[in-house]
């Protein structure tokens, strides 16, 4: 088994033995749902590495890990409501199989769960950065979530704009997630500081790539409906490179679509068109790339061994191309 594999499956055994069914059945059996469905685990396992390169693991580095895990799901569950979007993980949505407050309040309980679980990091210096670190991110990340609404109905939304909000709302979480190993293994500053710029830059990849199939990509791989960002008015980086660089009949075609949110298939299929023709898909995935060559110059500034580097690199590599 290859060490992101065996780090996946360890984490994923390590929820089945931490996740606590808080009655009534009605707050506990969504969040257990959507934690128990076929993930990535993107950010516990970069956690999980990153302690390891520096040392072995303990159950400390568990509790973080699983904290951030429920931390990204409990925003999924709200993600989906505020996207309106009906499949997750190739399935409903919390919101769909138990209705819109359910997935409210069992999200909030997962919330205070991700909490619960830093309580029990037995290192009080430890606890205290990661605490600390954790509030930051969290609050980065409402910032960029509501950013993300505001510019479903902003038509000025500019590529800085665009970068800034995603970085916010995704590419911070696995920014700390790589932090968070560097501060439990007693790592250096410059250490730290490079892994959390390491992870923000995969980050950025990482959220470009998920605008990019969430046009591009095949429902059944993805897990999610396709077309949902376009729907919605997302100013995603296609969409606001389209705008600029489309032709004019192009452009107003647009600027029409943006009239409405419902779902719609012909709106789909002719702005997916608007994003190839007008360069856009081209200029979106070469941004991608960019993002990842900068995480990689970050990961060669450490002090880590270059085995230890080959693996961040190969593993953020698969982050971003989405293997399982
Ligand atoms: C989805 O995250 C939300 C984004 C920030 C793009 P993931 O793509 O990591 O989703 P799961 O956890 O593997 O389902
Ligand atoms: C979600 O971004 C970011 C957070 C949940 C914080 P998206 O809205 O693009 O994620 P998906 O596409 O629904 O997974
Ligand atoms: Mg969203
Ligand atoms: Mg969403
Ligand atoms: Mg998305």
């Amino acid at each position: 088994m290859d060490k992101f594999k065996d780090l996946k499956t360890r984490f994923e055994d390590f929820i089945a033995s931490d996740l606590p069914k808080i009655a009534p059945r009605e707050l506990y059996e969504p969040y257990n749902y959507i934690v128990n469905l076929e993930a990535k685990r993107v950010r516990p396992v970069m956690l999980l590495a990153s302690k390891l390169c520096f040392d072995q693991l303990n159950k400390d580095d568990y509790y973080a890990a699983l904290a951030i895990e429920l931390f990204h799901n409990f925003s999924l569950m709200h993600d989906d409501i505020m996207d309106k979007s009906d499949t997750r993980r190739g399935l409903p949505t919390v919101h769909k199989k138990y209705g819109e407050n359910s997935a409210i309040l069992s999200g909030d309980a997962l919330l205070i769960l991700s909490y619960k679980l830093l309580e029990k990091i037995k290192n009080k210096d430890h606890f205290v950065q990661v605490y600390s670190l954790y509030n930051k991110t969290a609050m980065e990340i409402c910032i960029g979530q509501q950013l993300d609404m505001n510019f479903e109905i902003d038509f000025q939304v500019s590529e800085p704009e665009y970068l800034m909000m995603i970085e916010h709302k995704t590419a911070v979480l696995l920014a700390a997630s790589m932090k968070i190993g560097a501060i439990l293994a007693d790592s250096s500053e410059r250490n730290q500081m490079e892994f959390y710029q390491f992870g923000l830059n995969i980050g950025m990849a990482f959220q470009i790539q998920d605008d990019l199939l969430d046009t591009f990509g095949d429902s059944a791989s993805v897990g999610k409906k396709i077309g949902g960002d376009i729907c919605n008015n997302k100013k995603t980086l296609l969409y606001i490179h389209a705008l600029q660089n489309a032709h004019k009949t192009h452009k107003e075609l647009l600027l029409q679509w943006s009239q409405t949110k419902e779902y719609n298939d012909l709106k789909v299929k002719e702005i997916t068109q608007i994003f190839k023709d007008s360069g856009a898909k081209g200029y979106v995935i070469r941004k991608r790339d960019h993002y990842y060559k900068l995480a990689i110059e970050h990961i060669q500034k450490t002090s880590i061994s270059s085995s230890d580097k080959d693996f961040l690199i190969s593993f953020a590599q698969k982050a971003v191309d989405r293997i399982k």
